[in-house]
């Protein structure tokens, strides 16, 4: 009579180990991370939260398990028109999408701890800085031919290098991040938008005329190609000249040459992105990685296409192309409900909008360190904050300035020993490279 139970549980167990190993596959049990049964219930923790928050706040929107604890498929109810067509291959956007809940909360965590602005610090630290990446970050003149003339390619980024970032993280308490949608003329959100300790806005969004629906603080814009070859058009929106221009693409000449003659004023920055692969690209999301850098809460309006929309549309010009709205839309529920977002719409006007069931800050933490052994990722899973580190410089510029810097930031740089970290390109590992103090003895 007991040999059935056990048996039951012989072969309960090794069906388990099996589905495990289906899962995670058999180098994550023998290699040197191990995934624990704790790192495992984090993970369904996470996903069940993060189910129930995506019901909660995603007007119409459902999260569906995937094949194992890291996808997620977020459908849009099924009566959604999509409006936007692939130009291409001239097929409508689909009404679901997938996305890879551990790869989010372990990348997003690290956007919050590293530098977005590209300096020369970083270029000089990284293997080959100059002739690979910083060649690539300005408009490929045949005579700079991969930076043999490093003084020439110096010349040309002069103008928007600085030597050490100019922002630290959570230097700021609560940002907004606004978006273009036309939907924004539908609430008049101004007010409540001026009230952010700093506002970042896109291209070449207008504030005057619109003050009442957009507000009109801007503290940061970041700008895309087209919009940083108009860069003279896009400062003159701005009558204070303080606003601080970041430039998410290549520099031009035409764009140096205007910082030099016109001259432009504001401080201008290259930014040096996280890459999120294919899932996520466009404006948007840069002015979000952008904000949640420097950012302790980041609140988004006007980029919503919440249900019943008709097109995608500006709310200072004619409609126009835009693209993947509902892919968009499906990628900013995610990040509200892994708590790096508050969403602002029409339909979600109430400001003091609680974001219900959002994973907690306990989860949260598990399940990205979970993440990070799973993915195999730098330092997954140590203490040490440094940890993450895959390719360290040291300076003795002296320590990061910290007068006048919020509480928040400077327990921040206290607890990274006042390391600058930047994120690395997916080919070097996914670590980062950190930029330590000369003096730090350890
Ligand atoms: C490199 O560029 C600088 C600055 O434009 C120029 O003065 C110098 O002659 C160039 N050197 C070579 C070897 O072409
Ligand atoms: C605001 O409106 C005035 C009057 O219609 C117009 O001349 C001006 O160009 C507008 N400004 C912007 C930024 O659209
Ligand atoms: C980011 O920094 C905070 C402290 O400000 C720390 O608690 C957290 O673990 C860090 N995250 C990563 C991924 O290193």
């Amino acid at each position: 009579m007991r040999i059935l139970p056990l048996g039951l549980v012989v072969a309960l167990t090794a069906g388990i180990y099996a589905i495990f190993i289906y899962l995670f596959g058999l180098s994550a049990l023998n290699g040197k991370v191990r995934v624990s049964d704790e790192d495992v219930s984090a993970l369904f923790a996470l996903q069940a939260g993060f189910q129930k928050c995506v019901s909660a706040n995603g007007l119409g929107l459902q999260a569906l398990t995937g094949k194992d604890y890291c996808q997620v498929t977020i459908k849009f109810p099924s009566d959604t028109l999509p409006m936007w067509r692939d130009p291409k291959s001239g097929e409508l956007e689909g009404l679901s999408f997938d996305f890879n809940l551990c790869e989010a909360v372990a990348t997003w965590e690290q956007v919050r701890n590293s530098t977005t602005i590209l300096t020369k610090e970083f270029i000089d630290a990284l293997p080959n800085g100059w002739e690979e990446y910083a060649w690539r970050r300005i408009n490929k003149g045949v005579l700079l031919n991969q930076c043999k003339n490093r003084t020439l390619c110096m010349e040309k980024l002069a103008l928007v290098l600085p030597e050490t970032p100019p922002l630290v993280p959570r230097q700021y308490g609560r940002c907004a991040v606004i978006g273009n949608s036309g939907d924004l003329l539908k609430t008049n959100f101004g007010e409540e938008i001026d009230n952010y300790d700093a506002v970042i806005r896109e291209n070449g969004a207008p504030v005057q005329n619109y003050t009442k629906y957009v507000g009109k603080k801007c503290t940061f814009r970041l700008l895309n190609r087209g919009s940083a070859k108009a860069l003279d058009k896009v400062a003159e929106l701005d009558e204070t000249g303080r606003e601080v221009l970041i430039i998410k693409t290549t520099v031009h000449d035409i764009m140096s040459k205007m910082i030099r003659e016109v001259p432009i004023h504001n401080p201008v920055y290259l930014m040096l992105g996280t890459s999120f692969g294919s899932a996520a690209k466009g404006t948007g999301l840069k002015a979000l990685e952008f904000a949640l850098s420097i950012c302790e809460s980041v609140d988004m309006y006007g980029f919503t296409v919440d249900p019943g929309y008709k097109e995608w549309t500006r709310y200072f010009s004619e409609s126009r192309q835009g693209h993947t709205p509902l892919h968009g839309r499906a990628y900013y529920q995610m990040m509200e409900c892994l708590g790096l977002i508050k969403i602002h719409s029409p339909m979600r006007a109430d400001f003091s909008r609680v974001v219900n069931w959002v994973p907690s800050q306990s989860i949260l933490r598990a399940a990205r360190i979970a993440s990070e052994k799973l993915l195999r990722r730098v330092g997954a899973g140590t203490m040490d904050p440094l940890g993450a580190c895959s390719i360290i410089k040291k300076h003795d510029k002296g320590k990061t300035k910290v007068t006048g810097l919020r509480k928040a930031a400077i327990e921040h740089l206290k607890y990274v020993k006042g390391t600058t970290m930047y994120p690395l390109e997916h080919s070097l590992g996914d670590g980062m490279l950190c930029s330590i103090p000369g003096d730090l003895n350890s």
